[in-house]
């Protein structure tokens, strides 16, 4: 379970006032659950991402995961246990390495091992197992480079890499939006499959409404760095898209 308890996040501005992105924010994510997350743009989406895997530490509040105080646990220590995807299909992958050479980068981190260059037989049979989950022929790309993969391909890489072995949470921050809208849906068919086969714990950010309300259990609404709504399965499942721009200004 993951529980972030009042977080506080400012950044200096040049005029000298900070400026406020979390301002006491509360939620608590239960091991298994799938929660997706709207907020306009700046509301601090990204900025909650950052805190929980580490990328900046909050001014105030405490974060739990799994009951380990995890406020002020450095970056590359969490990601042995959180898994994040990020928009960017460059972002989280080696370019000029293999696919085997990634996902072996990530076998041995979260196998707390040194990268081993010798990627075995077995490890490449796994792989291409994983591979051909997304039904998208990439076990047929072990030795293709990160970047002559389409973005949909790059973006199952960095999915498959960050769940190898599943993490504790696994954070998207609109790991779809850059993709095309039928490339886009294959990859969010196979993140849900992957959620549920593992029973992973996932926040997925996301900037389409349609996907917030399809997906996962729950749907929380950030808005000027906390959280002004969450909607619940139910309450979820009778949501339309246009209720939601009514309701928080969504362009
Ligand atoms: N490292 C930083 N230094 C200074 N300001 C920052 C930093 N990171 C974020 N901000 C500011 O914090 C606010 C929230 O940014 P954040 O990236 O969290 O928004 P977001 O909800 O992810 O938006 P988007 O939907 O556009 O991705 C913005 O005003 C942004 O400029
Ligand atoms: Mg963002």
């Amino acid at each position: 379970m993951l529980v972030l308890n009042d977080i506080y996040k400012s950044f200096p501005k040049a005029d000298g006032n900070p400026i406020q992105v979390l301002r006491g924010l509360d939620l608590t994510v239960e091991t298994g659950e799938f929660v997706t997350v709207l907020g306009n743009n700046g509301a601090g989406k990204s900025t909650l991402f950052n805190i929980i895997g580490g990328a900046l530490w909050p001014n105030r509040g405490k974060i739990t995961l799994n009951d380990r105080d995890i406020t002020f646990l450095p970056e590359h220590k969490r990601s042995h246990f959180i898994g994040r995807v990020f928009q960017n299909p460059q972002m989280g992958t080696a370019p000029n390495l293999t696919v085997a050479e990634n996902l072996a980068l990530a076998y041995g981190r979260q196998n707390r091992k040194l990268f081993n260059r010798a990627i075995t037989k077995d490890l490449r049979r796994i792989f291409a197992e994983k591979l051909s989950e997304a039904g998208m022929g990439l076990e047929d790309k072990l030795d293709n480079r990160m970047n002559e993969l389409s973005g949909g391909q790059s973006q199952v890489v960095a999915l498959i890499m960050s769940t190898l072995r599943p993490p504790q949470l696994l954070l998207l921050d609109e790991h779809t939006a850059a993709l095309d809208p039928q490339i886009a849906k294959d990859v969010l068919d196979f993140t849900c499959r992957l959620a549920e086969r593992d029973k992973l714990t996932v926040i997925m950010i996301t900037h389409n409404l349609q996907d917030a309300i399809d997906i996962g259990d729950r749907l929380i609404m950030l808005d000027k760095g906390k959280i002004a709504h969450i909607f619940a399965a139910e309450e979820k499942k009778a949501l339309v898209p246009d209720d939601l721009r009514k309701l928080y200004h969504i362009p």
